[in-house]
């Protein structure tokens, strides 16, 4: 049986928290109550509000969404061949040695070389197994391709072979014909089977010695054909992001400048591009590039957010007199991207493969700089790139003192009680000031691998940023991708190994924010009975860890309703009419809930329900068991424009229902 009492009232009018408490009755049958002011539109939500944060982090870009196959495929992550083994039989012996004599090109130092005795009487077998292991598939056709030459001695041939752990060979080939100088080789290698951890094997046939550089492998079927891991970029796509800030946070900072991400050096001819220590601590080939990111956000209809370097890392900053470079590296960025085939830089680009331009708008100067030095270098970046590109949307890390900004980038990583008291933390934000980007937020305590409870701690804080779409007009969860085998962040939104991916239950409140977007914020009143408060204060997300009246009684002077368990945003599609109502309820139990349309006559029989929940908050998804917590939608009779619904416990709802016009 329900109980009644007095109720606790959460008022959401645009852009302005109300907070009261009072006392009133509610029907004997309901919970929890939320009046919509339907006829009384408020403020516009930015169309841009849901987009996604890509970070080289975690294998996200190699051994990740970039499917090259080969690790330390061009043999410069260090002075020894990493991630290469030498396995022989017989009599036959071999030395592997990294050689910088006679280099590729001049960007690209080291090679391989590979010294071959005893071929008569047994094998040599260069292997490398991948990132964990090589995913090839039966119906797919792979690119294996390799700069290679010989020295005086050596006739070849080179077999080359993809195998299973249990030696099976599942496609080979031949390649003959070296040089004593460099020759670029290609093969194309159809599996005979699917298998999820094979491995290349090269395979000298005669004695000599061989030097090989640029050794490939990389899957046919690409994404769009521009590259990517199809399934990877289709769980981007799924998120239907508005936008891409990329390539990263700490990534583009670099831990010392000499390893700060500068993206000249990530376009191009791949035996051109020059591989960088990450700051996660790993070498990155940069086969993800500056113009892939690019090619990326058109791909998925995005509009691309390009992070770049302010001239400071985590432990240096680069002197005043010395910037010039720095700040000239943004002007030629946008250029490249946006800049007619007749300038320097668009010409690039169009050299390229992409004579269009890809109209970057949104740049971010610096990722959580701060202080005098970069008050001082944003102005440098401020009057350099105002002054040739006007329109160009600059983001800046923190409130600015000597120039404008068009945006703030605010970073929150907590535990869900923190989200969850923080739920209205930007209704009573100073509307003076800059507008907000929430670059990077997630649930990071608490969460296991990233389960129900951190997803209903971000929906109940995403909940307030939709109520406040005039000021927070972007905001992307962070991280976005982690390889299961190398996480260095916990967790992440989409976790993946070389054969599968899945995402956490915070993909889901992701997307299902992210697919069920209103453009005009709809007012609403939450009111809860005392015994649902009280009942909050027994279980569920918040226990024990309530701060919310310490919070806002400082900023008004209220007290403030604790505990609260039900969170929600209402908003319209203009264009439709249709009502949509996001509601979070984190409580450990289900709330049965008046609600009250206000403003509509009748509402259309035929409503939808999608839910997100799971018997447990900590419940999690998994490689073997991807959709454990995942959303389900149904239709539902609505009636009238006054109806109750029970929201289950631990779950984010919405509600899509249809006004007769
Ligand atoms: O998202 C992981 C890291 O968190 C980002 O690189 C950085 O911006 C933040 O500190």
């Amino acid at each position: 049986m329900k109980k009644r009492g007095s109720i606790f009232r959460m008022a959401y009018p645009a852009g302005i928290l109300l907070a009261v408490s009072c006392a009133i009755e509610t029907a004997a049958s309901t919970d929890a109550r939320i009046s919509i002011q339907a006829d009384q539109p408020g403020t516009k939500i930015s169309p841009l509000l849901w987009g996604i944060f890509f970070e080289d982090i975690n294998h996200s870009a190699d051994g990740g969404i970039y499917p090259e196959q080969v690790r330390n495929r061009s043999f410069e992550d260090s002075d020894q061949p990493d991630h290469w083994a030498l396995e022989t039989t017989g009599s036959a012996a071999g030395e592997m040695a990294i050689d910088s004599s006679k280099p590729l090109n001049p960007l690209n130092r080291r090679g391989l070389r590979l010294k071959i005795t005893g071929a008569d009487a047994g094998k040599v077998r260069l292997v490398n197994r991948g990132y964990w292991g090589m995913a090839v598939s039966k119906n797919s056709s792979y690119r294996f391709s390799m700069a290679a030459r010989c020295g005086e001695g050596f006739t070849g041939p080179l077999n080359v072979a993809l195998e299973s752990q249990s030696g099976q060979t599942l496609a080979e080939g031949t390649i003959g014909g070296l040089r004593e100088s460099w020759q670029t080789f290609t093969l194309d290698l159809a599996p005979l089977a699917t298998n999820p951890r094979a491995a290349l094997v090269i395979s000298p046939q005669k004695n000599g010695t061989v030097w090989l550089d640029m050794v490939s492998l990389l899957p046919k079927n690409t994404w769009k054909g521009h590259g990517l891991r199809p399934d990877l970029a289709g769980m981007l796509a799924g998120l239907k992001p508005s936008f891409v800030r990329f390539p990263g946070g700490c990534w583009v900072e670099g831990d010392e400048l000499k390893y700060s991400y500068h993206w000249k050096d990530t376009i191009g001819d791949i035996a051109h591009r020059q591989p960088l220590w990450n700051i996660w601590q790993y070498h990155a080939t940069q086969g993800l590039g500056f113009h892939d990111y690019l090619q990326l956000c058109e791909d998925l209809g995005a509009e691309p957010l390009f992070v770049i370097n302010v001239g400071m890392s985590h432990r240096e900053v680069v002197p005043m007199d010395q910037m010039g470079q720095w700040v000239q590296d943004a002007l030629d960025a946008i250029e490249y991207a946006n800049g007619p085939v007749q300038s320097v830089w668009g010409g690039l680009r169009a050299r390229n493969g992409h004579p269009a331009p890809f109209n970057l708008k949104y740049l971010e100067i610096g990722n959580e700089n701060s202080g005098p030095v970069y008050q001082e270098r944003y102005a440098l970046f401020y009057d350099a790139i105002k002054a040739r590109y006007p329109t160009m949307k600059l983001i800046a890390d923190v409130p600015t003192e000597k120039r404008p900004s068009d945006l703030v980038d605010e970073h929150y990583y907590s535990s869900p009680e923190f989200f969850i008291n923080h739920a209205e933390h930007y209704d009573t934000y100073d509307r003076q000031g800059p507008r907000v980007y929430v670059g990077e937020y997630a649930v990071t305590q608490n969460c296991g691998q990233g389960n129900l409870r951190g997803a209903l701690g971000e929906a109940a804080f995403m909940t307030g940023i939709e109520r406040n779409a005039d000021l927070v007009v972007m905001a992307s969860y962070a991280p976005l991708f982690a390889n299961v085998n190398y996480k260095k962040w916990n967790p992440d939104l989409i976790d993946f190994d070389s054969a599968g991916v899945y995402g956490i239950p915070s993909y889901y409140v992701q997307k299902m924010f992210s697919e069920n977007r209103g453009d005009v914020v709809l007012p609403a009143d939450i009111e809860i009975s005392s015994a649902e408060h009280e009942d909050a204060h027994h279980g569920g997300i918040g226990l024990g860890t309530w701060e919310i009246q310490a919070e806002f009684k400082l900023i008004h002077d209220v007290t403030y309703p604790s505990r609260k368990p039900l969170f929600a945003a209402a908003s319209r599609v203009s264009g439709t009419g249709e009502i949509l109502l996001k509601t979070v309820n984190v409580s450990p139990s289900p709330l049965q809930t008046e609600i009250d349309l206000r403003g509509v006559q009748s509402l259309q029989p035929a409503a939808t329900e999608i839910v997100l929940t799971s018997p447990d908050p900590a419940d999690e998804n998994s490689l073997a068991a991807p959709n454990h917590v995942a959303p389900v939608q149904r239709t539902f009779t609505a009636g009238a424009p006054r109806f109750e619904h029970t929201f289950p416990a631990y779950s984010l709802t919405i509600l899509r229902l249809r006004a007769e016009r």
